[in-house]
């Protein structure tokens, strides 16, 4: 699960009332100093070390090697290595499958390089039912305006369960791999990618940049060989062949990356100097001439139901492939029209995963936990007997809201037949897309008869504040704000995360351990940039303690005062205000420009009576200026600006706004760079029918190019692009003497 939520702080606190050792410091000893002599413990007391010690190595490696926020010294790792060693040596029935010693690994003061991908490499978007592959069609024409009987092919291949890297050749040279990482910047495993067989290093006749991006996968009969051979050498195996490759193409040493049989299919591209041909078809026949493995079931399909033939087809044969897949992707074939159609922020237009139905799997439901969120939202979260899905073990599901437990939907409609489900249930479980599991079905017959049915709780379990559900509203929230400790700590990781803050050597850990402690406490943002102004004038610095040294703390602070300067959009995200997602933030802040003009207007929007009487009805609302400005930005709806607003308004919230802004330089919205693109920075309106452009185009291509489209002509307005038929639009346009273009000066302005 990734919401690891409120309860975490319970327990994280439980950890510190018994004295164990957590990982997260305060006063724990992460060394072995005080440790008993080896010979004078009973397995018991063995036992519970070893489990100590797998916890604090594991947490130590995931902060050098995945967060990149080194927690301890290598001397205290080291230590810490060799009395589990130890402790195995004497006690080698007790070694744990987890064992640290087993974790092939890397020299702690080795990383990967980062790299900043050329072309972001993209994810895809997933599609479940036949009936989402007709409208894919749909959309694509719509988007494009073509009529329902034009030709349009699409390619259809397996889609791999693999990892994707990217291969950047220069001159025909390989000369650098990566993973994808977070879409922007991946991690460099070009030592390791050349070890691959499928992975030519030089191709021929190819001047310049290419780019070749594609799936690394491990074939059945390898992954069952290196599993054979994890076990003959009493190593962990591995869950699945998707785990396999992914652990064996991160090794930091090539060697052992070598020794693994990783293979490659070849499908996408990023970077390229010349296009590889004019269709999806040509470009993989090309890639296999340069030396690429391909997917031989790689078919280009004229119409939805051949698309669907295909996948039927892929699907049967999904056994006997030798390698996991779990779908098929569809492309537009056309490349052309691929870039016409272009990209939402992290998925092409011009393609879909077209997924094969979820496996399932019967377990029993042990608990339900509710689970407090950034916004306070009470999640119940279903804790299972472990059970393997589709090649992973799951032990926990989601249970959505109340509603969902007792076996209604949103409108009051029945789901599940209307069971409901109870603690001690079996339950089956799939995984949806391949993310988080769910529960598809409850086993009534097998329900023990003393089973009650789930009382959802109307406080909250963290700070025993009220449980409200707002009409409407499918969700329980905690009214506690930031005195609850579980939104607290969940907004604070928010605001030092990606996007927001982003502060280098304060991650979601750092956020944990510093919230429980009592001489440097973390309760609210502004208390980030104390930080280093309270260890001063404490007597036990951060410097000393356990976990940190001198170079640690001053790479944190160091962190902190990086980013005591920030710029008005990620101070607006990092907030977390509930439905002000990073777009809208940006939205907002080129929109007010600096951070006074948008507050003032926020207070502003605030004092209207219309505001505080009704919350929800956009027409009432847009009788108040200060809040219509607000609503009137595109993408800010109704729901979105009552929650700004409010956020403001209410007492408490506002205080530490102001606290944390007084601890802050708060940079002004950047002026687009209008060199860049003649309309960067322009509002532009679409009225009246276009012919050459549909409207999700020109929409789309305008925002590509630093243009704010809105929907309705106000003095904000910049150029008005008017075809036949425009009427009202245009009339006021006039009036306001606003610059209006037609169709064919818009696209000779823009570039064509
Ligand atoms: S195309 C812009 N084709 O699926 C094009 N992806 O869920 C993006 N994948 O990140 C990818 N097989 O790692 C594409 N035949 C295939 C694929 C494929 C597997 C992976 C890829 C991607 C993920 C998205």
């Amino acid at each position: 699960m990734s919401a690891r939520r409120g309860l975490d702080v319970s327990v994280l606190r439980i950890y510190l009332f018994l004295g164990f050792e957590t990982g997260f410091g305060r006063g724990q000893n992460m060394g072995t100093k005080d440790k008993p002599d080896i010979s004078a413990l009973t397995p018991a007391q063995a036992a519970a070390e070893l489990e100590s010690l797998a916890r604090q190595l594991s947490v130590a490696n995931e902060a050098y090697h995945t967060l990149d926020a080194p927690q301890i010294d290598d001397a205290t790792y080291d230590a810490l290595k060799s009395r589990n060693a130890l402790l195995e040596k004497m006690f080698p029935d007790l070694k744990r499958p987890d064992s640290p010693s087993e974790q092939v690994g890397a020299p702690v003061n080795e990383t990967f390089g980062k790299v900043t991908h050329a072309v972001r490499m993209m994810s895809l978007a997933n599609a479940f039912e036949d009936d989402d592959i007709s409208e894919f069609d749909e959309r694509v024409r719509k988007y494009l305006g073509l009529p329902s009987d034009a030709a349009l092919s699409f390619t259809a291949e397996p889609k791999i369960d693999g990892l994707s890297l990217t291969l950047r050749y220069e001159d025909g040279q390989l000369t650098q791999a990566a993973t994808r990482g977070d879409g922007e910047v991946g991690e460099d495993v070009t030592a390791n990618a050349k070890t691959i067989t499928d992975v030519p290093s030089y191709l021929a006749g190819m001047d310049g940049i290419v780019e070749v991006r594609g799936e690394v996968y491990m074939a059945h009969s390898d992954f069952a060989a290196l599993n054979a051979r994890q076990t003959s050498e009493n190593r962990k195996p591995f869950a699945n062949p998707r785990n396999a490759a992914a652990g064996s193409l991160r090794q930091l040493d090539p060697a052992i990356t070598q020794s693994r049989p990783l293979r490659f299919f070849a499908y996408s591209w990023g970077e390229l100097t010349t296009p590889l041909a004019d269709t999806q078809f040509g470009a993989i026949v090309r890639l296999s001439e340069l030396g690429f493995s391909t997917n031989p079931l790689t078919k280009r399909c004229s119409s939805p139901a051949e698309l669907i033939a295909h996948y039927r087809s892929i699907e049967q044969q999904r056994a006997t492939l030798g390698y996991d897949i779990d779908g098929v992707v569809y492309k537009l074939d056309d490349l052309p029209l691929q870039t016409r159609m272009g990209f939402r922020s992290t998925t092409p237009r011009w393609a879909i995963a077209h997924k094969f139905p979820a496996e399932k799997a019967w377990t029993r439901l042990e608990s339900i936990e509710i689970q407090v969120g950034r916004t306070g939202a009470l999640s119940p979260v279903a804790r299972l007997t472990p059970v393997t899905v589709g090649g992973v073990v799951v032990s926990n599901a989601t249970l959505h809201n109340e509603d969902y437990i007792a076996g209604k939907d949103s409108k009051g409609s029945e789901i599940r037949s209307g069971k409901d489900i109870r603690e001690g249930d079996w339950v089956q479980i799939y995984r949806a897309g391949d993310v988080i599991p769910k529960v598809a079905d409850v086993d009534v017959a097998k329900r023990d008869e003393s089973a009650l049915p789930f009382e959802f709780p109307t406080h909250c379990p963290d700070c025993g504040s009220d449980a409200l559900r707002e009409p409407g509203d499918a969700v329980r929230r905690c009214s506690g704000g930031m005195i609850c400790p579980a939104q607290a700590m969940e907004r604070l990781k928010h605001f030092v995360g990606r996007g927001a803050f982003d502060i280098e050597g304060l991650g979601a850990r750092q956020i944990e351990q510093f919230y429980v402690d009592d001489h440097l406490p973390i309760h609210e943002p502004s208390q980030i940039f104390t930080l280093g102004r309270r260890d001063a004038g404490n007597l036990t610095k951060l410097a000393n303690r356990e976990g940190y040294g001198a170079k640690s703390a001053e790479n944190l602070f160091t962190g902190i005062e990086a980013r005591r300067h920030i710029p008005m959009r990620r101070l607006l995200f990092g907030l977390g205000i509930r439905h002000v997602g990073e777009a809208a933030a940006r939205l907002i802040a080129r929109h007010y420009g600096n951070w006074s003009a948008f507050v003032a207007a926020m207070d502003l929007a605030a004092l209207e009576p219309a505001f505080q009487e009704t919350a929800t009805s956009k027409e009432v609302l847009t009788k108040s200026p200060a809040f219509a400005e607000l609503l009137a930005i595109d993408g800010v709806g109704a729901v979105m600006a009552t929650s700004l607003v409010a956020a403001f308004a209410q007492g408490n919230e506002r205080t530490l706004i102001d606290r944390l802004c007084s601890e802050l330089t708060i940079e002004d919205e950047a002026a687009v760079d209008e060199s860049q693109s003649p309309v960067a920075g322009k509002t532009v309106v679409f009225t009246g029918t276009l012919e050459k452009l549909t409207r999700a185009e020109a929409k789309a291509r305008a925002e590509a190019l630093g243009a704010k489209v809105s929907g309705s002509v106000s003095a904000k307005t910049n150029i008005l692009v008017a075809g036949p038929g425009a009427g009202s639009k245009a009339k006021k346009a006039a009036e306001l003497g606003i610059e209006t273009l037609d169709e064919d000066g818009w696209l000779e302005l823009i570039g064509g």
